[in-house]
């Protein structure tokens, strides 16, 4: 029985591939704040992007990842995804993981935007990360533990090495959990928008904790919206999948006129940035955008759910119109680290949407985020099965933050609401200057600094969101260019000064 206990933080797919390939030789203490199929993972419709087809080849995969990325990607993260993607993939597929398939037997490819082939691996139509995420917690077995509504709440770094977690559960009960590494992969930050595809949970937990402890974060202006979620009554309430768009769909105006025809080469299936843009553009001009889906056979036989949840909503899919708003849908910034997952803090990981390796730019391509998940979970492993660090138990662990007087806290809403009319999809200087001084009423450095031991659950996930909140607006204001998922209304074009330039931002900057 190894000795060593690793902690992850997170349940969605980099967590339990980590996991899946870690288990034979560590102690896994999995920490859930809800329950453990909570997470985009378990959303995510679209598939896992790979070069399978016989005209595809990983080198285009690359390419179409890089284009998309606005030329902000880390060339060689790109090269380590798309290379050992198809490996990873296979290892899952022998261990008993079915991606659907046509008639011959052959994966059925989807197609989604800035993809030049079809090279979507999907399961169950469009319930791939449900698919994968069951299978995977099926895996798990003898030395993982995952408990579930468990909230880590602070990191413990003892010496400069993170050695454990602090944790808080809904009677109040707080615990130190210590552990010869913990990762992180608790996923993006995106629900902190008014319009989200994200789980509500997704909020920048990760992302403040590491600042907190004093790990280096980076390009935290790059937040991508999905062009297509459903619009009821005004809101976005679900995501509908870039995969019908790449199975025929268009996005048209209330008239039936085709909205992307004379935007982009690639029309429907243009980058997400610009796709999005195009929509809110028709939107604030008081029109209304639908995805035209007439032209797709057995649509709800491809698209269970997005059928059910058009149903659930009153939405009859036959008038062949789904009304579409976009919506915050992915963070490519995150916590930074290196190939491996190290960030800047021994000891401490960082894998998935919470992790930056600079993979995505400063734009996702579509279906990398589960590809992510799968290559960098098993690359995480792989250097924790090689880590000798014992885990070591602190008796008297001198606490590093202040108790400070509470302070008033906005509210969940208040936050989702600034960060989407004035850090959203067209930014500006005097947008952004609004945003930031709207987060320094609440004393960023104060809470950056708090031990948070007294405040409730919920009260600590406003604080994270604050943190998350301003390290965002900072950045955004900071980047005078556009490129990929940020867009300034006041330097609409990419500045070759910007190119590969990465906004670093860590706490110790804030006591200066
Ligand atoms: C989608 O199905 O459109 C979302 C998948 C992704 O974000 O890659």
């Amino acid at each position: 029985m190894p000795k060593e206990h690793v902690i992850i933080v997170g349940s969605g797919i980099a967590a339990l591939v980590t996991a899946w390939h870690l288990h034979e030789y560590r102690n896994v203490i999995i920490f859930t704040k809800s329950k453990k199929e909570e997470s985009n993972s378990w959303l995510a419709q679209g598939g896992v992007a790979a070069a399978f087809s016989k005209q595809d080849d990983w080198r285009f995969h690359y390419e179409d990842t890089m284009i998309a990325g606005g030329y902000h990607n880390d060339e060689r993260a790109v090269e380590t995804l798309v290379k050992e993607g198809p490996k990873r993939i296979r290892e899952l597929i022998a261990a008993g993981l079915q991606f659907d398939t046509d008639k011959d037997g052959r994966f059925h490819l989807g197609n989604e935007g800035a993809h030049r082939h079809r090279r979507i691996l999907h399961a169950g139509g469009d319930q791939t990360g449900r698919a994968l995420v069951s299978f995977l917690l099926e895996q798990l077995r003898g030395n993982v533990t995952i408990i579930e509504d468990e909230c880590v709440i602070e990191l413990l770094v003892h010496n400069g090495r993170c050695i454990g977690v602090k944790t808080k559960n809904h009677s109040g009960i707080i615990a130190a959990h210590y552990a010869s590494a913990v990762v992180l992969s608790t996923g993006g930050c995106t629900g902190m928008y008014e319009f989200s595809s994200n789980a509500s949970t997704v909020t920048g937990d990760g992302i403040a904790l590491a600042y907190r402890a004093g790990a280096v974060i980076t390009d935290m202006e790059f937040i991508q919206f999905h062009p297509t979620m459903l619009c009821v009554d005004g809101k976005a309430v679900g995501l509908i999948s870039e995969a019908v768009r790449g199975e025929g769909a268009v996005l048209v105006t209330e008239d039936g006129t085709r909205l992307m025809e004379h935007v982009h080469p690639q029309q429907d299936l243009a980058p997400r940035d610009i796709v999005a843009r195009t929509i809110h553009g028709e939107i604030i001009k008081g029109n209304r955008v639908y995805l035209d889906i007439s032209k797709i056979a057995n649509f709800s036989e491809r698209f269970p759910a997005i059928t059910k949840l058009c149903k659930s909503y009153g939405i009859n899919i036959e008038t062949g119109k789904l009304p579409v708003v976009p919506g915050a849908h992915f963070l490519m910034g995150g916590i930074q680290v290196d190939s491996r997952g190290q960030t800047s803090i021994p000891g401490l990981y960082a894998v998935g949407e919470a992790a930056c390796t600079g993979v995505h730019g400063a734009n996702r391509l579509a279906s990398n985020s589960l590809l992510e998940g799968i290559v960098f979970g098993a690359r995480v492993a792989e250097t924790l099965r090689r880590h000798e660090q014992n885990t070591i138990t602190y008796e008297h662990l001198e606490n590093r933050f202040v108790k400070k007087s509470r302070k008033l806290l906005p509210t969940k809403q208040q936050i989702q609401t600034i960060m989407m009319h004035y850090v959203g999809i067209v930014r500006d200087e005097q947008r952004l200057t609004y945003a930031k001084q709207w987060f320094e009423q609440f004393s960023i450095p104060d809470f950056v600094n708090t031990n948070v031991d007294d405040f409730k659950l919920e009260e600590i996930t406003i604080i994270h969101m604050l943190i998350t909140g301003w390290l965002i607006t900072t950045s955004a204001l900071q980047r005078t260019e556009s490129r990929g998922g940020h867009y300034r209304h006041d330097y609409p074009h990419a500045d070759e000064n910007w190119q590969q330039r990465r906004i670093l931002r860590v706490k110790q900057e804030l006591m200066a």
